[in-house]
């Protein structure tokens, strides 16, 4: 079996797939492919393992008709056409589970930074302008016994929440389903879209991008939130109208932002880039040493079992199989 890969991935996971004897082959370049260059990789090829830089559209599912399974290295799988694989029924897998808590830490440290500004204070304390202890410098939000807003309660967002333990915060969600785990444990309460952002003191982003997603949060919503909110996101940019998030954080309808996607990705909005009460993260929000070689042996897992003819475990088009 010979398998395409977008891009170097960390090595554990690499060497699953040479111990089955499989032959691969890895994007040479330190950067994400063209469209055209991942169609001339996977030529012949029975595996695509790619990133959720790439946008694995109809026309590259369809272009090699030896393509037997595709892994995802992410948990997010908006860059694939789905339909289109599944039409072919050729499985898709993603990494789940492995980069929860991982993801949730990222959130967390986006909120309590952009609540205390440690950014900005870096900055400040670095250029020499610190001169002494002042009573109006550098004021910020408290977290402890604030009001926390969920939006998407999945693996990621209910790791998210339990987290916020120690503050004793009164949580807020949004979601299709009851969590039941965090209702008994945290008291949370299930609330509507506009409820949540009304109440909340901070809002966490961790709903997948969908047609019923894409920007969730406009200039509606930010009118609506309270004056020292703070928005998170370490979903999927588009959920966010940036535009109208740059226009918020600029007349501070909201106290700021933490992102650590974009909806343009990796264009970044120039008005955004301009604002203090932002922090930006260069999508890293899987990025440490463990979850990155998990998430490789995950991939390659799941590419094995597709490759040998059974259910990937994280498939997302299980009913290919039916
Ligand atoms: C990262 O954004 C992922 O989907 O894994
Ligand atoms: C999303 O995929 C999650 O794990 O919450």
């Amino acid at each position: 079996m010979k398998i395409f890969i977008t891009r170097k991935i960390p090595k554990q996971g690499l060497d699953l797939l040479l111990k089955q004897g499989y032959k691969i082959e890895i994007n040479k370049y330190n950067r994400a492919l063209t469209k055209n260059e991942i169609i001339n990789g996977l030529k012949n090829k029975d595996g695509l393992l790619c990133l959720l830089t790439d946008n694995i559209d109809k026309d590259i599912i369809e272009s090699e008709s030896k393509l037997k399974m595709i892994a995802n290295y992410a948990v997010g799988y908006d860059n694939i056409d789905i339909e289109a694989a599944t039409e072919k029924r050729i499985p898709v897998s993603n990494t789940p589970d492995v980069l929860t808590d991982t993801t949730a830490e990222m959130a967390w440290a986006l909120l309590l930074s952009v609540s205390r500004r440690i950014v900005e204070g870096d900055q400040y304390t670095r250029s020499g302008k610190f001169g002494g202890w002042d009573p109006m410098l550098m004021l910020g939000q408290d977290i402890s016994n604030k009001t926390l807003g969920i939006l998407g309660t999945g693996r990621i967002g209910a790791s998210f929440a339990l987290k916020s333990k120690g503050f004793k915060m009164n949580i807020l969600y949004f979601d299709e389903k009851i969590n039941g785990k965090l209702e008994k444990e945290l008291n949370a309460k299930k609330v509507g879209k506009s409820e949540l952002i009304k109440k909340s003191d901070f809002i966490s982003i961790h709903l997948p991008l969908n047609k019923s997603t894409f920007h969730f949060i406009g200039l509606k919503e930010l009118k609506n939130m309270k004056n020292n909110a703070i928005l998170i996101n370490t979903s999927r940019g588009a959920i966010i109208n940036e535009e109208a998030l740059a226009k918020a954080l600029k007349e501070n309808w909201i106290f700021g932002a933490g992102l650590d996607v974009y909806e343009n990705e990796p264009v970044l909005n120039s008005k955004l880039l301009v604002l203090n009460n932002i922090i930006i993260q260069p999508h890293s929000a899987s990025a440490t040493f463990k979850t990155r070689s998990n998430m490789a042996i995950i991939a390659a897992k799941n590419m094995i079992e597709g490759l040998n003819g059974k259910i990937p475990t994280n498939c997302v088009n299980k009913q290919i199989f039916k």
